[in-house]
Order: structure tokens, then C-alpha cells, then sequence
């Protein structure tokens, strides 16, 4: 049989599937007609990308309102210092990450490299451990210093990645889970659920990793990645390592403007007010039938309005502190969330490092573009980076005498005379505070992301671990479990071992 006719023969078997499916297929039975409003509350990449994701499922016709009581972008936002713009929160995406890289191709941004020059990790002492621009020599040193745990590390972070990458197959087979830890089963079975239950710092002593290594470099890569140690739990462990891969990449102009572009291809629209109260609501008609619906209260200038909606999507941390809405009526009552959040500062300086602080001898030759910092270090920074504006397409060169840009995270505002402290000179200092992610304590346990019958929360998934990607993951997982349930697919949802069975799926 020649290719062609097979491909025939293909086609038709589809074409009769769909044929015999529009009389009810498993799954796909008749389709309730499409809810009329759905609310999305937060335009950060979570809530702008569960727009897009909704906009795809449920078509032209469904009225999409996202509610953002601050800027488009939430956690990615940019400060301005001398007229030029750069990244003050979300900044780096990995090179796998395949939302991500998706937006920016549809929505025809375009990227940026992240290389980043020299690393060195401070200790509170010395450097104690200095990357070389010879790829050789680094290969010396990390095997002197630590024996062959940097590759076996490697090797970790790459199994982990394989199989987190499921995630794309499923979804883009359109299965959704119900909850944070059913994904993550369906990723990697016990194991990834085991690491949410353990802190890295045991997970990779089981795993044969040294003291050494975990303290020199593990820490200080959990430090500037989530402001926090190896006590945070394996899996965003994992995931902070790979921020240590290269190919990492950012948009250029600013990674915010994902967000505005999502916001406007979803065709939806922007509410600029702040959401106080979800409430439960029973409606009845003329003819007697009841409708269930929710109705969002909110804040606009100084005056407040409601609107009733079919669907909900909460795009934004349910915390007091964050963003304090309130659920009204809810029989059983929508718990209290209590996970803190860690404060941190990002904080920019143009000017020259104190690079005496770090080593005697290197004032005139420092060339390092990145510093890192171990549990011991007690420099109120956890990190330094020269940085470039998001607009600037040149890799970073490393300065000589350590002039530049610098980017560092602090868990408190630096006052003037620390800045001094670090710096022998500098002209301008500029800072943004965030609450910025969980603050990460084994065991896990995950809020729900079902909080009512048509009510989804897609900040619970960053209970496993908080990044651009994983708020995307649980958009596109949140459009689809919508869709699923408004529909009733239940095989569309939760369904075991699905990685066999689209293995074997043609
Ligand atoms: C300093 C820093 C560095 C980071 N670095 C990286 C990195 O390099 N790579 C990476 O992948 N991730 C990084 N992250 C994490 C990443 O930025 C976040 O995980 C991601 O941006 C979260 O997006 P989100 O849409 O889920 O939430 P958010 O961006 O927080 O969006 C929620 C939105 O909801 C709005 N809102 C809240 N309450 C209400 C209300 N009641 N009514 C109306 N609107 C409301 C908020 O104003 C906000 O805009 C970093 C985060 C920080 C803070
Ligand atoms: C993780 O810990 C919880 C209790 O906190 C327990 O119920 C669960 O079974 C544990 N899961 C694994 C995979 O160890
Ligand atoms: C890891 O845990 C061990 C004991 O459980 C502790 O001694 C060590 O200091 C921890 N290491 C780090 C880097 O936190
Ligand atoms: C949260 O909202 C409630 C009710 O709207 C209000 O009384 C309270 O002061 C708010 N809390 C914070 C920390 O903003
Ligand atoms: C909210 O902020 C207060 C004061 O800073 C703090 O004590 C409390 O733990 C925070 N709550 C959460 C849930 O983060």
C-alpha cells in the first residue's frame, strides 16, 4: 500500500469517527450550550493565559471579564532607572518551557538571551568557588572541589525535566486533573509526590549528594531563585535547578508583555478593579427554574459593583495579605489560606561593587557578572547580577572593575548606608518589593484547585512550585477542567495512567 493511500485510509476512519461520534461519542455526548460570562480574577500570566486558554475552548461567544486591580503582568513588572527598563520579577524562562515559548511565538514577540557571564559563590568569607570563561577549566574545578556530583546533579534535574514534560502531551490531548497532586502524579507517580513531602536538602542526601556541594552550590541557587535554603520542598528544588541551565531566555521590551498580548488575543475584557467578595447565588427564573451563579463584588475608583458570572477563575494568591477576597455563601464554607508568602526586595543599583568585599586582590580584575551566596554569607543580599534593560539584545560583558548595573534580592529595603557598604560608588538605587512566592515548608499540602462546583483556584499549583511556566501550566489545566466539567467529560479528567495510553496512541 503506497503512502498516499494510507493516509487515505487514515482519513477516512477519522471521518467516520467524527461521523458516528456526532451521534455520542464516550466523553464528547451533547453539548450543553456554552456559559454566557466567565470572570478571571488577576492579569498576571496566570489569569491573562487562562483567557487565552478559555477563549480556545469555549469559543467566539462567551464574555471573558479579567479583573486586575493593578498593573497587567502582576509578578512580572519592570522598574525604570535612567530612562532604560528592567526585569523586577519574573524574569528567566527556561528553554523547555513550552507555554511560554508558545505565547511569544503567537503573539510574535520576540526573545531575549539570558547568558549571564561569570559566576562566583560567596561564603561570607571568600569565594569558594569562581567559574572561568574556559568551559574546560569550570569542568576542572567543579570536579576538584566536588567530585562528579555537579553532572550527576545534572543528570537529576534532566529526569525530573522528562517526565514534568508530560504535562504538554496531556494537555495537549486536552486532559485535565482536579487537583495539584493528581497532575503531579500523573507526571512522575509517587515520586514527584514524595518530594513535595521532603525538604531538597534530604531529598539530595538520599540521593548521594555531599554536605559540601548541597551548602556551595545547591543553596545558593535555591537562595537567589526563592529567597530561601535547602529547606525548601524537592520539587521546586528541582525546578530552581534548572535555572541553572543555559539557553534561559526572556521577552524582549519586557516579559510583561506576554501578558497585555494574551489579554487582548483572548479578545476579553479588562475590568481595572479590585474583586472584594465571591458569592454563591441561586437565581430563580419567571418559569420557576433555578440558575446557579456567582456574583463578584467589586471595587472600581470609589464606587462598588457587581456582576454575576457562570464560571470563575481566581488568577492571583488567595492570601489576607494579597489579595483578601472574601467567599460569600458557600455551603460547605471556602476554607481560610494560610500559606505565607516571602517578602523580598528587588533591588537595583547602578554604580561600582565593593569588589574588595568579596576578594583582596581583584579590584582591577574581577570580571565576575553574577554572585551568589551561601547560608553562611550574611550580606543582607542573597545575590548580585549585572543586568541589561530588557531591550538590549548584547550579552552582558563582564566588568573588569565591577561597574555596571546590579540587580540583587534583599529580604528587607536597603537603607543608604548599607548601599554604601556595598558599593565604593553609585549613582542611582532603585527598588520593588514583592510578596514573591510561597514560603516553602514540607510537607506540602496543596489548597484545592475545584474551590465550588464552576469555582477554580490556580495559584494552589504553587504550593509544588511557583514560576511563569507552572502559572501557565495551571491556566491551560484550568481552562481545560472548565470545559470538561461545564460539559461533563468526566473521562477528559484525572484519568491514570495516561502516559501509557497516549504512548500507544497514534
Ligand atoms: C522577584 C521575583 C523573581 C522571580 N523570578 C522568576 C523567574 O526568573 N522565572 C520564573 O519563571 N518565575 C519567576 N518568578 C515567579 C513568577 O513571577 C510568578 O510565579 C508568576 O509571575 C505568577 O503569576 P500569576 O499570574 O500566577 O500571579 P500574579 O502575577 O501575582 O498575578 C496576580 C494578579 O492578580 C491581581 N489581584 C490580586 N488580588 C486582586 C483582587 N482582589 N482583585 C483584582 N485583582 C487582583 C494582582 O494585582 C496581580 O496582578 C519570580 C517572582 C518574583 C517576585
Ligand atoms: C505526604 O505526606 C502526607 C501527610 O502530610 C501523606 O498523607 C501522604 O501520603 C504523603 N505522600 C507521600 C507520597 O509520601
Ligand atoms: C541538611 O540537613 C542536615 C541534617 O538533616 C543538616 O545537618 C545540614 O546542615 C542541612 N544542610 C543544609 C545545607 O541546610
Ligand atoms: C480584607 O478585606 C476585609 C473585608 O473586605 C477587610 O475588612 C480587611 O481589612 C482586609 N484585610 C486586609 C489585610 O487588607
Ligand atoms: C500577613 O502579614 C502579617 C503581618 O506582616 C503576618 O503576620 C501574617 O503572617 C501574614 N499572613 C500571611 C497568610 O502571609
Amino acid at each position: 500500500m503506497g503512502r498516499n493511500a494510507g493516509r487515505e485510509l487514515v482519513s477516512s476512519l477519522l471521518g467516520l469517527g467524527l461521523l458516528l461520534c456526532s451521534w455520542g461519542c464516550p466523553g464528547s455526548a451533547e453539548r450543553r450550550p456554552p456559559p454566557e460570562k466567565i470572570a478571571v480574577i488577576g492579569a498576571g500570566i496566570g489569569g491573562t493565559s487562562a483567557a487565552y486558554y478559555l477563549r480556545q475552548k469555549f469559543g467566539k461567544d462567551v464574555k471573558i471579564d479579567v479583573f486586575e486591580r493593578g498593573e497587567v503582568g502582576g509578578r512580572l513588572a519592570t522598574v525604570i532607572l535612567q530612562g532604560r527598563e528592567y526585569e523586577a520579577g519574573g524574569s528567566v524562562i527556561h528553554p523547555l518551557n513550552l507555554h511560554m515559548k508558545r505565547f511569544v511565538k503567537d503573539l510574535g514577540l520576540s526573545t531575549l538571551s539570558a547568558s549571564g557571564g561569570l559566576i562566583g559563590v560567596y561564603n561570607g568569607e571568600k569565594m569558594v568557588f569562581q567559574e572561568s570563561s574556559w568551559f574546560v577549566i569550570n569542568m576542572i574545578k567543579l570536579i576538584w572541589r566536588y567530585g562528579f556530583q555537579s553532572l550527576r546533579m545534572h543528570m537529576w534535574v534532566e529526569d525530573i525535566l522528562d517526565k514534568f514534560m508530560r504535562i504538554y502531551r496531556y494537555q495537549s490531548h486536552d486532559y485535565a486533573f482536579s487537583s495539584v497532586e493528581k497532575l503531579l502524579h500523573s507526571l512522575g507517580g509517587d515520586d514527584f509526590l514524595g518530594m513535595l513531602n521532603q525538604t531538597l536538602n534530604e531529598t539530595l542526601q538520599k540521593a548521594g549528594f555531599s554536605e559540601k556541594f548541597l551548602q556551595e552550590i545547591v543553596a545558593p541557587i535555591m537562595r537567589v531563585n526563592y529567597g530561601q535554603s535547602t529547606g525548601i520542598n524537592g520539587f521546586v528544588g528541582a525546578v530552581s535547578m534548572t535555572g541553572a541551565d543555559s539557553g534561559l531566555w526572556s521577552v524582549e521590551g519586557g516579559n510583561k508583555l506576554v501578558c497585555s498580548g494574551l489579554l487582548q488575543a483572548s479578545k476579553s475584557n479588562l475590568i481595572p478593579g479590585s474583586v472584594m467578595f465571591i458569592e454563591d447565588k441561586t437565581r430563580t427564573r419567571n418559569t420557576g427554574d433555578t440558575t446557579k451563579m456567582y456574583e463578584v463584588v467589586y471595587q472600581l475608583g470609589s464606587e462598588t459593583h457587581a456582576d454575576t458570572y457562570d464560571i470563575v477563575l481566581v488568577a492571583t494568591p488567595l492570601n489576607q495579605n494579597m489579595s483578601n477576597i472574601t467567599f460569600l455563601n458557600f455551603d460547605p464554607p471556602i476554607e481560610e489560606f494560610q500559606q505565607q508568602y516571602q517578602h523580598i526586595v528587588t533591588t537595583f543599583v547602578k554604580g561600582k561593587l565593593n569588589t574588595n568585599l568579596f576578594c583582596s586582590r581583584c579590584s582591577t580584575n574581577f570580571g565576575l557578572s553574577t554572585i551568589l551566596t551561601t547560608d553562611t554569607s550574611k550580606l543582607l543580599v542573597n545575590n548580585f547580577g549585572l543586568v541589561t534593560s530588557v531591550n538590549e539584545q548584547n550579552h552582558i560583558l563582564p566588568s573588569r572593575d565591577g561597574t555596571g548595573v546590579w540587580k540583587m534580592f534583599a529580604q528587607e529595603t536597603l537603607t543608604k548606608r548599607q548601599i554604601t557598604k556595598l558599593f565604593d560608588s553609585y549613582l542611582h538605587a532603585s527598588k520593588q518589593p514583592w510578596l514573591a512566592y510561597p514560603r516553602y515548608q514540607p510537607p506540602e499540602k496543596c489548597p484545592s484547585i475545584i474551590l465550588h462546583d464552576r469555582l477554580y483556584y490556580l495559584n494552589s499549583i504553587e504550593c509544588a512550585a511557583s514560576a511563569m511556566e507552572m502559572s501557565a501550566i495551571a491556566a491551560h489545566n484550568a481552562a481545560l477542567l472548565a470545559f470538561h466539567r461545564w460539559n461533563g467529560h468526566k473521562d477528559m479528567i484525572d484519568q491514570e495512567e495516561l502516559y501509557e495510553k497516549l504512548k500507544t496512541e497514534l
